[in-house]
């Protein structure tokens, strides 16, 4: 089987050759959006893994999937071994949110302007049954909303969201996701669109989160650099496919498909003083109706081959902890 990374110790979650075509248009007009391709992930307790890629290129719709907030087109979803998309119970639905969480990216939207921080705290606390009475509740409250930083916690809990900051509504969001105790949290764009001076205290949020209570996390960015940051691992995503994977460090310092490469190209890099390699690019992202049978990237790639246009390559695995899906590297 393709994996991404650390081989010896077993993922809590796994997308195996997850596929996602939305059907759209009307009768006369149908379209196929193929949104995710044959897309391998491997999450691990304790770790992040970053999926970086652009506007449109997916990254959402497979975070959804992981959520089961989609139902796949193919391919399966593990958790801790165990295939759970054909389970659809509500019942299995509810053990499933209990482990696996997810936070957004609007910290605007996602919370209820006409409820208080205490009551989004509550909801799932009483609905996965964590506290049986009111001082329970109270305790459990204050606890979260500690554990995000958000002190005073009364004074916290008794405010409405458009009283908070940005910064502050995506903390109540992750409280909100720790309060059924999740193995897994899975953040979409989770900073940005929060202010550059507070997202960095947001991202170290979720690393204490990681190593102290030893979530795995799946973190999607369009920013490499916060990445390279806060991931261990990292897959870098182009129009609907993963094209590499690999741990961040390896991956920033010597990134093996022509893509990745672009992508650190437009990147400052202080640590190495300048800017790695400038690429020529040509060509725009193609568009997710019309693609071939080829690699995404053909169009644009400055090391283009004939049978890059045919077929897409297959997993290459580079060592056991990278691999990258290039004809380059067969
Ligand atoms: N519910 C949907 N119906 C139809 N198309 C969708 C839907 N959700 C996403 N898409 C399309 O799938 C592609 C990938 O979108 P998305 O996963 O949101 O990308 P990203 O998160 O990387 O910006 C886009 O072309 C988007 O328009
Ligand atoms: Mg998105």
């Amino acid at each position: 089987m393709v994996s991404n990374l650390r081989p010896k110790q077993e993922p809590i979650l796994e997308a195996q050759n997850l596929t996602m075509h939305f059907h759209t248009g009307g009768a006369f007009s149908r379209k196929t959006v193929k949104a995710v391709q044959g897309a391998n992930v491997r999450l691990y307790p304790g770790r992040v893994t970053a999926l970086v890629g652009e506007s449109g290129s997916g990254k959402s719709t497979i975070i959804r999937m992981l959520a089961r907030l989609y139902s796949p087109t193919g391919g399966k979803v593990l958790f801790k071994g165990k295939d759970v998309l054909e389970d659809k119970s509500r019942g299995a639905m509810l053990n499933y949110r209990s482990k696996v969480q997810m936070i957004f990216q609007d910290p605007f939207s996602s919370l209820n302007p006409v409820h208080k921080v205490r009551y989004h705290l509550e909801r799932p606390l009483r609905i996965h049954g964590k506290a049986r009475n009111r001082a329970a509740l109270n305790d459990q409250i204050d606890v979260l909303l500690r554990r995000v930083s958000l002190t005073p916690t009364d004074e916290f809990a008794n405010k409405y969201p458009h009283q908070l900051s940005g910064g502050q509504r995506q903390r109540v969001a992750i409280a909100r996701a720790l309060a059924v105790q999740p193995e897994v949290i899975l953040a979409d764009e989770p900073v940005s669109m929060l202010d550059v001076s507070i997202r960095m205290g947001v991202l170290n949020l979720m690393a204490v989160l990681r190593d102290e209570q030893n979530i795995a996390f799946l973190y999607v960015t369009h920013d490499i650099a916060s990445a390279r940051y806060f991931a261990d691992d990292t897959l870098v995503m182009y129009a609907g496919y993963i094209v590499e994977g690999a741990s961040s460090e390896e991956l920033i310092q010597d990134p093996k498909h022509p893509y990745t490469q672009l992508l650190l190209s437009a990147v400052p890099d202080p640590a190495r003083g300048l800017k790695t390699a400038e690429m020529e690019v040509v060509g725009e992202i193609p568009s997710l109706t019309s693609l071939g049978a080829g690699c995404p990237f053909a169009n644009r790639c400055p090391k283009v081959m004939e049978r890059c246009k045919q077929v897409m390559p297959a997993v290459t695995e580079l060592s056991p902890t990278r691999w990258v899906r290039c004809y380059l590297y067969e």
